[in-house]
């Protein structure tokens, strides 16, 4: 079921770099289940999952049958029809705040076999990627990575990161005050419904979330054939406003504490919430349960509000953070004036990207109204801050969500002259951080 959205040509250059090492690359016909059957497997075997089961790429095929899946076959090894590389693409969006969002390139299952490792067929599948990606005119391409140390070689850099939390609820006591709508229980099911509505709701006031896919939030609701097991344990509420509209819904589970009752831990799964009011009411539901001593979340934005909504702020723990998204500019002006900018000023990027797409002095121009202009520099920069950066720190930048003083201490990026960073973090700053709040 090959989505034609999806089907950009394959890329000559890779093509021919890879034939000439003796292998073929080319796209999955997903209409044949079996060789799509073996692609899946491939890229799950690449990641070391578990081998899928026959109703497992039952329920795949379809579900993935429009993702641009391409493999790389060695007609030499012992299963020459199994693939010995993957990579699966689609269109995709990024919220940018406001209401907006960015049209890219979703980037995912990269996978070469142990046996093909570091003789460049990853470069080769990325490269032709990104050259794919940019002859559509996309802007941006975009990832979630298995290790951050990877994808900077091609010019992506972290846009969005990621905290996880540990909330001691014993005595912990809500100061916020309870919004006038309403928390009900519900099976999980039941919001499974409306869930891709909410959530793309809740994306329009935040940077850097990633439209899921139907079959992460099937997975997400246990109502996939390799997350069903855990549909029991899986608890659902829903928060409706004073008018009865459903704004927000919490997924969670939660775990005995064998040795004390009443000491058991809720493990937050996904907790989605399109208003203020959706966040204080599902947060104030999930933190005040009988029984249970301990509240986690993964996943949830660096800039939580939470420890402002309790009595005591020292009992919402940070106990990780993380970069998220990867994000790779593909065009300035068009990702650049896509997004709304926190001050009025002119700052001229002169940007570096050894394959080419970003490369060039661009003059951003912002206004009081956050709009932007982006024009290739030609006058003279006349006042304007002046930045040099690669590719990869852009990428980073985009969002707002990187810091730009960390990026010119580590030496990431130059000022032109004194105070253009200070300059660009002023105009870049977002109203919140980034967030993207699932994989891809
Ligand atoms: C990551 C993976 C796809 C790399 O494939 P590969 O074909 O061995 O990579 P290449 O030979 O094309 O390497 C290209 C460059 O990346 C580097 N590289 C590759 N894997 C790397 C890793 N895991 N960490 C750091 N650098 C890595 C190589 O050293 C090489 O560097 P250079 O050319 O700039 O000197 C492969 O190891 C793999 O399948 N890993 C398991 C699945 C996974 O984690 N995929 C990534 C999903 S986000």
């Amino acid at each position: 079921m090959p989505d034609s959205h999806n089907d950009l040509p394959l890329d000559e250059a890779s093509r021919a770099a890879l034939a000439a090492e003796g292998l073929r690359y080319a796209v999955v016909d997903t209409d044949d289940a079996d060789e799509h059957d073996r692609w899946l497997q491939a890229d799950h075997r690449g990641f070391h999952f578990d081998a899928l089961t026959t109703e497992q790429l039952a329920e795949y095929r379809p579900a993935l049958g429009g993702t641009r899946s391409i493999g790389v076959w060695d007609a030499t090894t012992a299963e020459p029809d199994h693939p010995i590389a993957t990579v699966g693409s689609w269109r995709s969006t990024v919220s940018l705040g406001d209401g907006r969002s960015v049209d890219g390139w979703a980037i995912s299952a990269v996978s070469v076999a142990a046996t093909h490792r570091r003789r460049g067929i990853a470069r080769a599948l990325l490269e032709g990627e990104l050259r794919a990606a940019h002859a559509a005119s996309l802007p941006i391409a975009m990832l979630t990575v298995s290790e951050a140390t990877i994808y900077g070689r091609w010019g992506f850099g972290p846009a969005a990161y990621t905290a996880d939390y540990r909330i001691d609820t014993r005595g912990l006591r809500l100061t916020a005050a309870m919004p006038s709508g309403r928390v009900h229980r519900v099976s999980a099911p039941a919001v499974r419904a409306i869930a891709p509505e909410l959530a793309s709701r809740a994306h329009e006031r935040i940077a850097g979330e990633v439209p899921a896919r139907d079959l992460l939030w099937q997975r997400m609701f246990a109502l996939s054939t390799r997350t069903a097991s855990h549909a029991p344990k899986l608890r659902a509420a829903r928060y409706d406003d004073a008018d009865g509209e459903p704004r927000g819904f919490v997924l969670y589970s939660v775990a005995e504490d064998e040795a004390d009752f009443a000491a058991h831990t809720v493990t937050v799964e996904y907790l989605c919430a399109a208003t203020d009011d959706a966040y204080a009411a599902l947060w104030h539901y999930v933190l005040d349960q009988d029984l249970v001593a301990t509240v986690v979340a993964h996943l949830r934005p660096v800039d939580e509000a939470l420890p402002w909504l309790v009595s005591n702020p020292r009992a919402v723990q940070t106990v990780a953070r993380r970069e998220h998204l990867w994000l790779r500019v593909l065009d300035v002006p068009a990702a650049l004036t896509a997004r709304r900018y926190a001050a009025a000023d002119a700052v001229l990027l002169r940007v570096t990207d050894p394959l080419g797409f970003a490369a060039g002095e661009w003059m951003l121009t912002t206004d009081s109204d956050g709009a932007a202009r982006v024009t290739a520099h030609a006058a003279d920069p006349d006042g304007a801050a002046i930045i040099d950066l690669g590719v990869e720190a852009l990428g980073a930048l985009l969002l707002g969500g990187t810091p730009v003083d960390a990026l010119r201490v580590a030496g990431r990026l130059a000022e032109g002259s004194p105070g253009s960073a200070d300059r660009l973090a002023a105009v870049l700053r977002p109203a919140r951080a980034p967030w993207l709040s699932t994989w891809f």
